[in-house]
């Protein structure tokens, strides 16, 4: 087996090491918290040729691992993901379990709820966990995204209170005003989506270009929460690389940038009277 490009990181782990163990275990059928040493013996045939298949798939084919296995992992939780959507790695995993309530006045009352850009659903589903009587909005342009959504929707047993949605952005969402907008929009500047490494280019495009800076959606939906939140509501949008280009532009609306691991900080939370909204 010859890989002619170095295999592309950042979609399922940044480590080439982690990412082979997660293969070679699902292959194997291991449970993925196995210790390595449980691979310290011969392979039979059938296990040799399945492992072998998958690996060129993901270093000579460079197919995303998640689409090998059919699964993402976020939260704690498992996503059926395949390429209709986008692998699921958004900060907002790491922030709404802490850093969104204090911004609510009730958040155990929060009823109305918008993930705009659901791609799998997975955001959704961890605010449907995350506010547990709200009933969530989840948009996407893409039917075949939603389709993807809704099977996961379905999986988390969610189908009661997590409504899809094909809309452009919330042109088309059902009428009335959320407590809480959050939105993992495209925010890729087109140009930069033009020259990802190959694992990239095999996820929707619409799932990456956020037009030429990266903030297209980004604009529009802020356009469009001043009429669709609740006095009191907040706005959340993952922004990627457009931060300083968004503090340029919207830096009036005093956005609050939350703190991530890894230090890139970029998703940011405006309040509703921030938008005028009162
Ligand atoms: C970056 S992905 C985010 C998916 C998911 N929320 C996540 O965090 O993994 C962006 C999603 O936005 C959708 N999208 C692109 N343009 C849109 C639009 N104008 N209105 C609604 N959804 C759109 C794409 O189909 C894609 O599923």
């Amino acid at each position: 087996m010859y890989a002619e490009k170095r295999a592309a990181m950042g979609q399922i782990a940044t480590e080439a090491r982690d990412e082979a163990l997660y293969l070679i275990l699902s292959t194997l059928g291991l449970p993925l918290d196995s210790d390595p040493t449980v691979l310290d013996r011969s392979l039979s045939a059938a296990e040799y040729a399945g492992v072998s298949q998958v690996l060129r798939r993901r270093l000579v084919e460079h197919v995303p691992a998640a689409y090998i296995t059919r699964e993402a992992w976020l939260g704690g939780l498992r996503f059926y993901v395949d390429e209709r959507v986008l692998i699921p790695r958004s900060y907002f995993v790491e922030i709404l379990p802490t850093q969104v309530d204090p911004w609510l006045k009730a958040p155990g009352r929060v009823t109305r709820v918008a993930d705009v850009c659901t791609g799998s659903g997975c955001l959704a589903i961890l605010l449907a966990r995350h506010f547990k009587k709200a009933k969530v909005d989840a948009v996407d342009l893409s039917p075949a995204a939603l389709e993807v959504a809704a099977k996961n929707v379905k999986g988390h047993r969610l189908s009661g209170r997590v409504r899809l949605v094909e809309s452009d952005l919330l042109l088309a969402a059902p009428a009335g005003r959320y407590d809480v907008i959050l939105s993992n929009p495209p925010y890729e500047p087109s140009g930069h989506v033009d020259r990802l490494p190959e694992e990239f280019k095999r996820e929707p495009r619409l799932a990456l270009d956020g037009g030429p800076d990266g903030l297209d959606l980004v604009r529009r939906l802020i356009r469009q929460a001043k009429t669709r939140l609740k006095p009191g509501g907040i706005l959340m949008i993952e922004v990627g690389g457009g931060r300083v280009a968004f503090d340029r532009e919207f830096g009036r609306l005093e956005p609050h940038w939350f703190h991530t691991e890894d230090g890139s900080d970029c998703v940011c939370l405006i309040q509703a009277a921030r938008l005028g909204v009162s």
